[in-house]
């Protein structure tokens, strides 16, 4: 996952990328990232996303799309759309980007400008989802998920439907970053994800009975489980993310973790997968303390996430605390119980935006 820029001109409050992003080093310019590109590949990467920040903010954006086609990868734009237009759907197209993903945050212009502080970022996402879709590229929108749109998922649903989405992504809002700030804003309460499932599995069915083979894609949060998510399949397993200034981790959110992390200015990628510090630590299962070293699903789920451990522990070496055998199980508890509070009792929205990631970085 190349993380071309932090920049954005959109401003979610439940954005993964760090809520101190203002203070991170200078981007990678073109060769370096074509440089990492060609690295990665030779170790047998297959897969590149390309990702920001707003990754349409990058002048460079097309050649780096026609340089990761020649390397022979098979290339992913996450977008919000913004800074898209018809040429520059062509020029992707062109430069042989395989796939665009489109992010809406809501099925209508108001919902869409509360979380996105755009007012005119919905109808402009609605063209270029058109553009995409009349350009061949598999139609793939993402929506994440979260108390304020989920009583809409229906509306959701049908607005994907009618852009001929192939597939929908109903991302139920992950607690990272911007969104772990936000958390008591974002997270919808039990009831409100019933209903939703409900609505989720009649759309499916109605999809089968249509013989239409767009997929809905909606995962219930991890805090309303009792096991955690297997992250990342492992660390250092088969996900490797490089962030703008270069910064190589295994997963979009340990650059919080107190591990040095290694840069790919300094270091190859062979010498940062295999043997740097950083992608080592929490490679296999000696690192596990109890319960995770006596428990037979270890090699399951991994103990879940080292990102999630840490942010609720203070240890990321701790099991996710998502995990019903966690002694701090009760953090995840707390956070499902306070999720009914009414919006005027929770503090107000965080948005992600320069200044604010300003004001966090100095604290
Ligand atoms: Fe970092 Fe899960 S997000 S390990």
């Amino acid at each position: 996952m190349a993380e071309l820029t932090y920049r954005c001109p959109l401003q979610c409050p439940y954005c993964s990328n760090p809520v101190d992003f203002a203070d991170q080093g200078q981007e990678l310019d073109t060769g370096q990232w074509l440089d990492v590109f060609a690295q990665a590949r030779a170790m047998g990467a297959a897969q590149l996303g390309l990702s920001g920040g707003e990754p349409l903010t990058r002048p460079d954006l097309i050649e780096l799309v026609s340089g990761a086609r020649e390397l022979g990868y098979y290339s992913n734009l996450i977008t919000s759309g913004m800074g898209l237009n018809r040429d520059k759907v062509r020029a992707l197209a062109d430069a042989g980007l395989d796939h665009i993903q489109i992010s809406f945050q809501d099925a209508e212009e108001a919902g869409n400008q509360l979380m996105a502080g755009s007012r005119k970022a919905f109808q402009h996402k609605l063209e270029m989802a058109r553009a995409v879709k009349a350009h061949d590229f598999p139609m793939v929108l993402n929506i994440v998920i979260h108390r304020h749109n989920i009583d809409r998922i229906g509306d959701i649903i049908q607005l994907c439907l009618d852009l001929e989405a192939d597939y929908v992504e109903l991302a139920t809002c992950q607690y990272y970053g911007w969104a772990h700030l936000n958390r008591q804003g974002l997270m919808p309460s039990r009831a409100q994800l019933e209903r939703a499932e409900h609505v989720v599995a009649d759309y499916r069915r109605r999809l089968e009975d249509a013989a239409n083979p767009c997929q809905l894609i909606f995962v219930v949060p991890d805090y309303y489980e009792e096991r955690p998510k297997p992250c990342m399949n492992g660390w250092g397993s088969m996900f490797l993310t490089i962030t703008p200034d270069g910064t190589a981790l295994p997963c979009h959110s340990a650059r919080q973790l107190p591990i040095d992390f290694p840069n790919v200015r300094d270091h190859t990628i062979e010498t940062i997968w295999h043997r740097s510090p950083g992608f080592n630590h929490f490679r296999g299962d000696a690192w596990m303390p109890e319960p995770c070293r006596s428990c037979d699903e270890k090699h399951e789920d991994f103990g879940g996430c080292r990102c999630q451990a840490y942010m609720l522990t203070g240890d990321a070496a701790n099991a996710d605390p998502v995990c019903a055998k966690s002694p701090h199980h009760h953090t995840i508890v707390a956070a499902r119980e306070q999720a009914g509070t009414p919006l005027d009792q929770v503090p107000p929205l965080t948005y992600r935006n320069e200044r604010n990631a300003r004001l966090i970085y100095r604290g």
